[in-house]
């Protein structure tokens, strides 16, 4: 099985309130800091607007968010449970949102040149390899041409002793029982590795946090 799928059934079977367990509150208070910020630098635009969110989970972070602001909210994860959870959750709250199980790395379900807004639901992070590739052209192919891209990813080097040892600096990979289990790059590399699929980054931040910072790059297609 699938370690999202995995954790999706362990996370509802113990009535966590979403992927950040009991980090939820904290995180989404970070997250609606961040978003209220790009509102008001017309980075995102009016309600109305068409946005996805990559690795959406159960939809309590920025699907919820932007779907109580009216927006017309689409989600893809590739856990089926976290989709049930999200769809079940919208019906209880009585939000509208379109969520679909599939892979960041192969979207043809989804029509080109479709969303307003795409929002890396911290989903990039947990690409390895050539899928971080394969994830940006999906991207870049879903996003209007006048679209914007908001990328919200883990950054820099892990912080913690235990994190430190299990990192792969050569790779930039955080390892997890001998894997690779998340990508970490300086954001330099980041904006990069973004620019190079056919983006133009127009703002970035970097919140600096004790384990590790988190980016929040936000682009158009170039
Ligand atoms: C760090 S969690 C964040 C979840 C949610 N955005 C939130 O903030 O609560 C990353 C999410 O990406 C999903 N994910 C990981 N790899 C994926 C892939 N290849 N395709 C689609 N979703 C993926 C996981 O199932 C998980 O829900």
């Amino acid at each position: 099985m699938n370690i999202y799928e995995e954790q999706y059934r362990l996370l509802k079977h113990n009535g966590a309130q979403a992927w950040a367990g009991e980090g939820y509150k904290r995180a989404h208070q970070q997250l609606a800091v961040i978003l209220q910020e790009l509102k008001q630098r017309s980075i995102l635009p009016s309600p109305g607007a068409s946005f996805l969110e990559l690795g959406c989970g159960n939809g309590a972070m920025s699907s919820q968010y932007m779907a109580e602001r009216g927006y017309e909210v689409s989600g893809v994860d590739i856990s089926q449970t976290a989709i049930e959870w999200a769809i079940e959750r919208f019906l209880t709250l009585g939000l509208k949102g379109h969520f679909t199980q599939g892979d960041v790395c192969h979207l043809k379900q989804l029509e080109a040149d479709s969303y307003d807004v795409i929002f890396d639901g911290s989903c990039l992070h947990c690409l390895i390899g050539s899928q971080r590739e394969l994830c940006l052209a999906e991207i870049r192919r879903l996003i209007k041409p006048e679209g914007t891209v908001v990328i919200s990813t883990m950054a820099g080097k892990p912080k913690k002793p235990e994190d430190l040892r299990d990192f792969d600096a050569d790779n930039y990979h955080l390892m997890r029982n001998g894997r690779p289990w998340r990508t970490l790059k300086p954001l330099t590399l980041l904006e990069e590795e973004i620019s190079k699929q056919g983006f133009s980054i127009i703002y970035t931040d970097l919140n600096h946090n004790p384990w590790w910072d988190h980016a929040t790059i936000c682009c158009k297609p170039s």
